[in-house]
């Protein structure tokens, strides 16, 4: 009988949050926390799902339907099985990893290998027939991997990084993307010309940050890291939580500092010099914060043994 095991990983978004839905770029690193989902053949019956570490299945769901009805294949007599590292609090992308790794699963057990374009292409699809809003950049990273230059609809540039010295921190607040995403569109509405111009200044950042973070100056990227925070700050997405943690982190003395992803909670992200990394992280856990440790900078989605 056939099994087949595919793998995808989490994401930060380190540069150009929000922007990213207007159609300007962002970077987005792909971390160590992974998803597994395994297919296996069965002699009969239809679809059957044991999910555990999966906290909302619909993604799973979706991905089957987006993928068969694509691919013009019913789909029968399959199981679907998960395994996951993460722990669905922190927002670190476990949506999107999901997707990915079922539709990646899916293309192979079929027999019918597709390009990497693809599965990206219908892991978005089902995504956004989910979450109706995104960029698609969780997606991008989960299936990829490494650290890209991301623009929603466009071919993704990989970015060439030593490894980032990043620290993250979780604010124990879970944020609610989806709602922050309408709020923004939201504002955008009420005055487009001060938001376009705000985004527009991020997409400028985010050009310079992957200049500087292609030739480790960290210290540089640490500070379009400030920048780009002040103006999510203008945009009305941080928290207290979130600018508590950001200025432990500097008060310790990480190159620069700021929230990642929607906003309103989840992760801040911090460069930190090694020397300094201690120092920063005992800051957050002093302020409240919980260190989250993960790499960045990891592979994308692959087959398993
Ligand atoms: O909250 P997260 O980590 O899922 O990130 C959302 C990032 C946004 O740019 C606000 C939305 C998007 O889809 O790009």
């Amino acid at each position: 009988m056939k099994k087949i095991s595919v793998s995808a990983p989490g994401k930060l978004l380190l540069m150009g949050d929000h922007a990213v839905v207007y159609g300007h770029p962002c970077i987005v690193t792909a971390i160590s926390t992974r998803l597994a989902v395994t297919i296996e053949e069965m002699g009969s019956g239809g679809v059957q799902t044991d999910t555990p570490g999966v906290a909302d299945t619909r993604f799973i769901t979706s991905a089957l339907e987006t993928a068969s009805k694509r691919w013009g294949k019913p789909l029968a007599h399959m199981r679907v099985v998960t395994r996951s590292e993460f722990t669905d609090t922190y927002g670190l992308g476990s949506s999107a990893a999901v997707t990915v790794a079922t539709v990646f699963a899916l293309q192979q057990f079929l027999g019918k290998p597709k390009t990497i374009k693809e599965i990206f292409d219908v892991s978005y699809e089902a995504v956004l027939a989910i979450q109706g809003v995104g960029s698609g950049f969780d997606v991008a990273a989960a299936t990829f991997g490494g650290t890209v230059c991301y623009t929603s609809r466009k071919p993704i540039v990989r970015m060439n990084t030593e490894p980032i010295p990043l620290v993250v921190g979780y604010t124990g607040v879970k944020a609610d993307t989806a709602t922050i995403v309408k709020d923004v569109a939201g504002k955008r509405e009420r005055d487009r010309e001060k938001m376009d111009r705000i985004f527009s200044a991020c997409a400028q950042l985010v050009g310079q940050a992957k200049i500087a973070m292609e030739e480790s100056d960290w210290k540089r990227a640490g500070k379009l890291m400030d920048f780009n925070q002040e103006y999510l700050r203008d945009i009305g997405v941080s928290s207290e939580k979130l600018e508590t943690l950001i200025s432990a982190a500097k008060g310790a003395g990480a190159y620069g500092a700021k929230l990642s992803g929607a906003g309103g909670g989840d992760c801040m992200i911090a460069l930190a010099p090694k020397e300094k990394r201690k120092a920063v992280e005992d800051a957050i856990i002093l302020a409240g914060g919980q260190v989250i440790h993960i790499l960045p900078n990891t592979v994308g989605a692959r087959m398993e043994a």
